[in-house]
């Protein structure tokens, strides 16, 4: 699962690192591709199944009103003062590595700063909850908290989840919920926490293509995910990059 996560955090910040104006979702997504491939793992994306839909890309790329799940395209071109979440998910040795992240594209907009500033504090308050014996009522209760005390709003139809030999495993990770409820976490577990935080409504909508969930306001919206590890005192995030 180290391995595994290292990887997945390598190809996203790379990925983050090529974005300039002018750049189509498809070409970022090649890329990502490539990285993926270069370090010896396969995307967990592509192919992925859902009922009769299959995922085409490699990773998720979502742009401004999207929120996630968002497919590559030739035509949907990266422009400064957007907002763009890249969502990278492989699979390493039979173990996948799941991590998103949302970066403004140039000089982004002071609300958008302070929605990405939020979004990320409110994972990085979640995971600080994570260990052996507490609840996953206290992750989401914690995203849910410090994301309404700043007037924006959680996704309530996707939800993060336990990772492991699969992408989407038990438990069921909400970014809302009481905090004196859900199953207790142990040592051992792997979780992907990934608050999805709407500048506006909370309410979402489906694009034609069957994947990419779209703010129902069109106002837009941040995620941000790291693939955690319940240890014997507290937590280990797998996501970050080998130096
Ligand atoms: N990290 C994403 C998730 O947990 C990866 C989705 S890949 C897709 O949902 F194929 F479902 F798009
Ligand atoms: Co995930």
């Amino acid at each position: 699962m180290r391995e595994a996560c290292r990887i997945a955090a390598t190809v996203l910040a790379e990925m983050c690192r090529v974005v300039e104006p002018g750049m189509n979702t498809y070409d970022l997504d090649q890329y990502g591709k490539r990285k993926i491939a270069e370090l010896g793992a396969k995307s967990a994306c592509y192919q992925y199944r859902v009922r009769d839909l299959v995922f085409p890309a490699h990773t998720c790329i979502s742009l401004n009103e999207e929120i996630i799940h968002g497919i590559g395209r030739l035509d949907r071109s990266i422009e400064e003062g957007d907002n763009l979440s890249i969502d990278v998910c492989v699979r390493y040795r039979g173990l996948i590595g799941d991590n998103a992240r949302t970066i403004l594209v140039g000089r982004g907009r002071p609300e958008d700063e302070r929605l990405l500033a939020v979004t990320r504090q409110a994972l990085d308050e979640a995971i600080s909850r994570v260990r052996p014996g507490a609840r996953v009522g206290e992750i989401s209760h914690t995203v849910q908290t410090v994301v309404e005390e700043a007037g924006f709003s959680v996704v309530r139809d996707f939800v993060g989840h336990g990772v492991g030999h699969t992408m989407h495993e038990e438990p069921q990770v909400p970014n809302f919920g009481r905090r004196r409820s859900g199953p207790r976490l142990e040592e051992g577990m792997t979780l992907a926490i990934e608050p999805m935080v709407n500048a506006g409504t909370h309410r979402v909508e489906m694009l034609k293509d069957g994947w990419t969930a779209v703010t129902r306001d069109h106002r837009r919206s941040a995620h941000f995910e790291h693939t955690v590890l319940v240890t014997p005192d507290g937590h280990e995030i797998l996501t970050v990059e080998k130096n």
